[in-house]
């Protein structure tokens, strides 16, 4: 793959090397080579992956934090140092850094934990039209409970938050923004920086959904300002089950705990019970050990693959599929142009078919992309469309498949006599 920009970092391995990574890739669907344009909802695994789970399992398994024999200090071992791996990653502090089940869990332990004891009646919290319904549904149920305030910040015509009118809902004085870094839907970059230093101007507090950001873009928590950050390990090249939770430690510390049980707890006595120090408090019970050591590995693969790498080839293969696309007849793309705020999400509707419809045309030809709402029913509304189709790239992806998702569209026009 040829990049673009002389700047533009390279990939350390070639798209073959890379892709021999990857098992699933070798299958066929439909007697077709697969192409597998559906890394938004969840990124097929490398070897590294899959061989850390098995290796965790046939070797060490046991379970963490209790027991004092070889194997569980093993497995304590492992899943510590995934925790370190990722919190080096995310330039965090170890004690920030909560394993959860999915960005989903991290987003609803804010809510529940941080939300439930800082919000009142009143209140206002800032949510924006492009989230997804991990950053919305959690902040509906506190304030629904608590009696406060969502208001939306809207997106321009282009796909982008609207920040004029973002400066304006922050005159309102709310207590809380939540934002994606990257939409799901439009591939949308938000300046998380620049949104965080108005938040913070106004006196509230960040919480910024990373689900799909993470697999993308270098992170630094201490550059990027947000207060909350939640990522989920199955869209970076992770197995399913597990996600993180960054938090700033003076707000962490501050929290009551999440989920009561097993490995929470300092001490329980009949009249009081006391919580563990950090991260320990939001971890009650056993853990998905052998999912976040391997969650650490998944790290580890992308970090030597180099994000900035990462993204630079999905931001070339991404302008290639919207110019490929601009060739089909009857599309209409949602998100901004090409461009380095544009991850490589591609989303489109084409008149006159279902997004259902496109994706089965689309599998018979080998190829997966995701159709419907998108767990972001607002921004539907916004677009005046029931539904999309989506196809979103990951690194292993190239232009010999988006030219199979191409031929696929074309097809469809001729299934629909179009
Ligand atoms: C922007 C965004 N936020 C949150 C999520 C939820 O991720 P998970 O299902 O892993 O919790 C997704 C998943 O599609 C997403 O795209």
């Amino acid at each position: 793959m040829e990049p673009t920009a002389t700047t533009a970092p390279a990939l350390p391995r070639s798209i073959d090397e890379i892709r021999a990574e990857f098992p699933i890739l070798t299958r066929e669907i439909h007697g077709k080579p697969l192409a597998y344009l559906d890394n938004g909802a969840t990124a097929q695994k490398p070897l590294a992956v899959i061989e850390a789970l098995d290796r965790y399992l046939r070797e060490h398994n046991a379970n963490v934090h209790r027991g004092v024999h070889t194997l569980s200090e093993e497995a304590t071992a492992m899943y510590e140092g995934a925790r370190a791996t990722v919190a080096d990653h995310l330039g965090a502090d170890r004690r920030e850094l909560i394993f959860v089940r999915n960005a989903t869990e991290a987003l609803n332990l804010v809510a529940y934990s941080w939300g439930r004891t800082n919000l009142a009646a009143g209140d206002r919290i800032v949510v924006t039209e492009m989230e997804h319904h991990s950053n919305v549904v959690p902040w509906y149920q506190v304030a629904q409970e608590k009696g406060a305030h969502l208001d939306w910040a809207p997106i321009d015509g282009d796909g982008r938050l609207d920040l004029d009118a973002f400066a304006q809902l922050l005159e309102r004085g709310p207590k809380l923004v939540c934002v994606a870094h990257v939409s799901n839907v439009l591939g949308t970059i938000n300046p998380i920086a620049e949104i965080a230093r108005m938040t913070h101007d106004a006196g509230a507090l960040l919480v910024v959904d990373g689900a799909q950001s993470a697999p993308k873009l270098e992170l630094d928590m201490t550059e990027l300002g947000a207060d909350f950050y939640a990522i989920t390990a199955h869209k970076l090249y992770g197995p399913t089950g597990i996600g993180a939770l960054f938090g700033r430690r003076e707000l962490l510390d501050e929290m009551p705990p999440f989920i009561g049980g097993g490995s929470m707890i300092r001490k329980v006595t009949k009249e009081l019970i006391t919580w563990a120090d950090l991260p320990a408090k939001f971890e009650g019970g056993t853990p998905p050990i052998a999912e976040a050591i391997a969650f650490g590995e998944a790290v580890r693969w992308v970090d030597e693959l180099g994000l900035p790498a990462i993204h630079a080839a999905e931001v070339e293969l991404a302008s290639y599929a919207l110019e490929r696309i601009a060739e089909v007849p009857g599309l209409t793309v949602f998100g901004p142009p090409a461009g380095d705020d544009r991850g490589g999400i591609v989303s489109f509707a084409m008149d006159g078919v279902h997004a259902h419809d496109i994706s089965e045309i689309l599998d018979r030809h080998g190829v997966a992309v995701r159709a419907g709402h998108h767990c972001a029913q607002v921004l539907m509304q916004q677009l005046g469309v029931p539904a999309t189709t989506r196809a979103s790239l990951a690194v292993y992806n190239t232009r010999a498949e988006v030219d199979q998702l191409i031929d696929g569209l074309l097809d469809v026009r001729r299934v629909f006599e179009l």
